[in-house]
């Protein structure tokens, strides 16, 4: 393999340790690797060096201590280390400007860095969600910059990151890794890395270009069906029937290579992927004088649904005969989904708005999220425990469905909470048991098509 040591193991640098790299370094310590996350962000790394990470992933404050403690795992604040790790990860953030273009001063900026620490026989792989053709016209030309020749002198792949926040360790340990090379060695030695050394399968594909697009591809499709789930949902509500019901019949048939799948509908879609990787292909294509229309509608249907869940709140209110000028809601779950304390573009900030403009007192919980990041989003401290957020609440809005959450009773909730209460179901899915129970205890319940 002529970009990967034949007679030991390979060192690796991962080049930006937030939740990717983070996640990457700490398993391929843990499978026996020695790992390098290094990063420019001064108080993080030191943070990690203390063996905390402000990362909410099942999992992985344990892993990073492990990594730590075994030595196999260091930080760094800079890549000083390069020329010593045989396999350099690239996962710094690739977030999009204003026009919705690739904002890629954070993977270039690695790349200029990197460049002279280079030597030959190394591999280099992107793991950053770019529009086709990133790697081979600006990782290569930047890489190549001191002598050395990508695809030649050292290997370069690109191979999309595809991890689930909230199931990321789980899922980066099952994975298959779409691995495209920008020639054949590279991608013969980017597969046989991550088979050998995380222990999963891979899927070659022609090149970096299709790998690159292989993952627009996948968060067009996401972003893009959750969209019709949640005009779905608009639909069952017109129609008084329960879209969760309809989701899971019509799923039963099937469709290509599997099943139906439509996916479930929510308050919205957040987080640091999904709303800005469809536009980046929006933008890519428009650049090449392609239109992307399915992307630009889906996005409008479901950046308009926290807006839409806070009215179908008020209104339940108001139906109840509780004015929401002055009801109190506790919001529990801030994060953009379940399981996770990342609060990246989550929905439940513009949801939160609309119904403090409706005059709602809104108290906000979550166990996952960092008090601090919640009080620099929504100005406003996080209550300390569930059973503070819920006192005498008028109406309880699940927002996520955190597993501390689902262990929430219909008994413990009435017991909590002002008669005939509210619980409005942002993406917590009760079951149809469950809100019978609800029902049964005086509580009153309304979900997103439901
Ligand atoms: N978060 C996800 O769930 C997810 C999933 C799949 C793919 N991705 C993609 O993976 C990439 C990384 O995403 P993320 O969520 O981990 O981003 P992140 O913002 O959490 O982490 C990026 C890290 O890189 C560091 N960094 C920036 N420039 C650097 C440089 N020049 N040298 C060293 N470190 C540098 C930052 O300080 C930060 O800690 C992005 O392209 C993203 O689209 C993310």
């Amino acid at each position: 393999m002529r970009f990967l040591p034949h007679d030991r193991d390979p060192s690796v640098l991962v080049v930006g340790a937030g939740y990717v790299g983070l996640c990457l370094g700490v398993l391929l310590a843990q499978r026996g690797l020695r790992v390098v996350a290094a990063d420019v962000d001064r108080a993080h790394v030191e943070r990690l060096r203390a063996g905390r990470c402000a990362i909410a992933e099942p999992g992985l404050d344990e892993l990073l201590r492990e990594g730590l403690a075994s030595g196999r795992l260091t930080v760094a604040p800079d890549l000083s280390s390069a020329a010593d790790c045989d396999v350099v990860l690239l996962t710094p953030g690739t977030p999009i400007d204003a026009d919705g273009r690739l904002d890629s001063s954070q993977l270039e900026a690695a790349c200029r860095d990197l460049a002279p620490r280079l030597r030959p026989g190394q591999l280099v792989v992107v793991k950053c969600t770019v529009p086709p053709g990133t790697t081979r016209t600006v990782v290569a030309p930047l890489l190549a910059g001191h002598g050395l020749r990508p695809g030649v002198d050292v290997g370069l792949a690109h191979c999309p990151e595809r991890l689930a926040e909230g199931q990321a360790i789980e899922q980066l340990r099952e994975l298959a890794v779409v691995v495209g090379g920008i020639d054949v060695a590279s991608a013969e030695a980017a597969s046989a890395f991550w088979r050998r050394h995380l222990g999963v399968p891979v899927h070659p594909v022609a090149d970096a270009d299709v790998a690159e697009a292989v993952k627009l591809a996948s968060n067009w499709w996401i972003d893009h069906n959750i969209a019709m789930a949640n005009e779905l949902a608009l639909f069952c509500d017109a129609f008084g029937i329960d879209v969760m019901e309809v989701v899971t019949a019509a799923n039963t048939i099937p469709k290509g290579a599997g099943r139906m799948n439509v996916l479930l509908p929510s308050v919205g879609v957040g987080g640091s992927c999904l709303p800005k990787d469809p536009v980046m292909a929006v933008r890519a294509a428009a650049d090449r004088g392609v239109e992307l229309r399915t992307i630009v509608t889906g996005r409008a249907v479901n950046d308009a649904m926290p807006g839409h869940a806070a009215r179908s709140l008020t209104d339940e209110l108001r139906k109840l005969g509780t004015d929401p000028a002055g009801a109190t809601v506790a919001v529990l779950g801030l994060a953009f989904k379940s399981d996770t304390g990342d609060l990246r573009r989550t929905p439940v900030a513009p949801f939160v708005e609309c119904l403090r403009r409706a005059g709602c007192t809104v108290r906000l919980h979550d166990g996952l999220a960092e008090p601090e990041r919640v009080r620099d989003l929504f100005g406003q401290e996080p209550e300390p425990s569930i059973d503070a957020a819920l006192a005498g609440a008028d109406a309880v809005a699940f927002l996520a469905g955190h597993r501390e959450y689902r262990r929430l009773t219909a008994a413990g909730l009435r017991a909590a909470t002002r008669a005939g209460c509210l619980v409005f179901d942002g993406r917590r899915y009760f079951t149809r048991d469950e809100i019978s129970s609800l029902h049964d205890h005086d509580l009153r319940y309304r979900g997103i098509g439901r």
